[in-house]
């Protein structure tokens, strides 16, 4: 039985077991599902790239289950790194270090830096752990979701994209919603790679340096990419003005369009279109978002229009993910 419940102690051990025998397991995180295989196995790591659709030129997260589980997978650890690491770890933060030679090769993509997490949901904890014992180094999982799609925050997401035969420890709903925060350690001023459910203010609160932009010498991240985190149907970002004069202007005309509508702000609704309040609290609004826009695909919308986020830092992460998912 491909699903296994991460409460019960059995199926946690057979799910590490799993990850021990090079089989592919996707688990849940803080942040959402990931898409999981033992780091020190290329073939196992094949087969992510494999079921994902993802070029292998794009690397992985190594996942561990403490900091020193982490570090033997570097082979410096800048300042800035031990920093974050303590202040943040486990969490919601991924750090690209320079590799340890001869490590996680196609795991790292064949790049020379690597990144590594570990996770704080006591799903992957527990999980982590157990592998470990069974002498898994760490587990390289992206998030569980095919190449461009959006992300998996739900067991139920995973198997919509990889079907039943997939191994799922179901942990319930992600707490987070969005992916990791991404910061690059690998040159002298650290730079942010990818905002993520952790606000680059408090980052950089514990630095005590601002986070740079990424440049052209940076280690590259898919995430980053201008085009990703996709639904099925196009995405639209629009003010709340646009909005109304938009729906105004269709009127009736709206129903033949299969439209739906995910807003901030309470709209007169239009007959025929789905329309979606966004919780206000960003941290809700986050938990949510993939899960909304796959309903949103699920009931067969061809057009999502967004009401555009607050221009506030709390809200980097959530506003970078749906400018990509419009860009698609
Ligand atoms: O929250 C998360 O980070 C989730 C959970 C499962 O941990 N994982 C996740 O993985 O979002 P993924 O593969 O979907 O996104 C990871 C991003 C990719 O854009 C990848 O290119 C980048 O991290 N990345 C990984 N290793 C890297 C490296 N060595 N250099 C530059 N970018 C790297
Ligand atoms: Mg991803």
């Amino acid at each position: 039985m491909p699903l296994l419940d991460a409460a019960d102690p059995l199926d946690v051990r057979a799910a590490a077991q799993a990850l021990a025998a090079g089989e592919l397991l996707a688990f849940p995180t803080e942040t959402v599902y990931g898409l999981g295989a033992r780091a020190d196995d290329d073939a196992a790591v094949q087969r992510i790239y494999a079921a994902k659709g993802r070029p292998a030129a794009h690397p992985l997260i190594v996942h561990a289950a403490d900091m020193e589980q982490a570090q033997r997978f570097a082979l410096q650890w800048p300042a800035a790194a031990q920093t974050l690491a303590k202040a943040f770890w486990p969490g919601p933060l991924t750090l690209i270090v320079t590799r340890a030679p001869g490590l996680a090769q196609a795991a790292a993509g064949d790049q020379g830096s690597i990144g590594l997490r570990v996770p704080a949901h006591p799903v992957a904890q527990a999980l982590l752990h157990e592998a470990q014992r069974l002498g898994v180094p760490g587990v390289a999982a992206p998030s569980a979701n095919r190449f461009g799609r959006v992300s998996a925050t739900r067991a139920a997401h995973v198997v919509q994209e990889f079907g039943p035969e997939l191994k799922v420890l179901d942990g319930g709903e992600c707490p987070g919603g969005i992916e990791s925060a991404i910061v690059d350690c690998t040159a002298a001023q650290p730079a942010l790679l990818r905002p993520g459910l952790l606000p680059r203010a408090t980052l950089e609160a514990a630095l005590g340096v601002p986070l740079r932009e990424p440049d052209e010498q940076s280690p590259r991240a898919s995430g980053s990419l201008k085009a990703h985190y996709a639904p099925t149907a196009r995405v639209r970002l629009m003010s709340s003005q646009q909005l109304r004069d938009a729906l105004d202007v269709l009127g009736p005309q709206a129903s033949s369009l299969r439209l739906a509508v995910y807003s901030r702000s309470r709209l007169r609704s239009a007959r025929g279109v789905e329309h979606r309040l966004m919780p206000d609290d960003p941290a809700a609004a986050a938990h949510e978002l993939f899960a909304a826009l796959r309903e949103f695909d699920a009931r067969g919308a061809q057009l999502i229009w967004v009401e555009e986020l607050p221009d506030s830092p709390e809200w980097e992460g959530m506003r970078d993910r749906l400018m990509r998912a419009a860009a698609a």
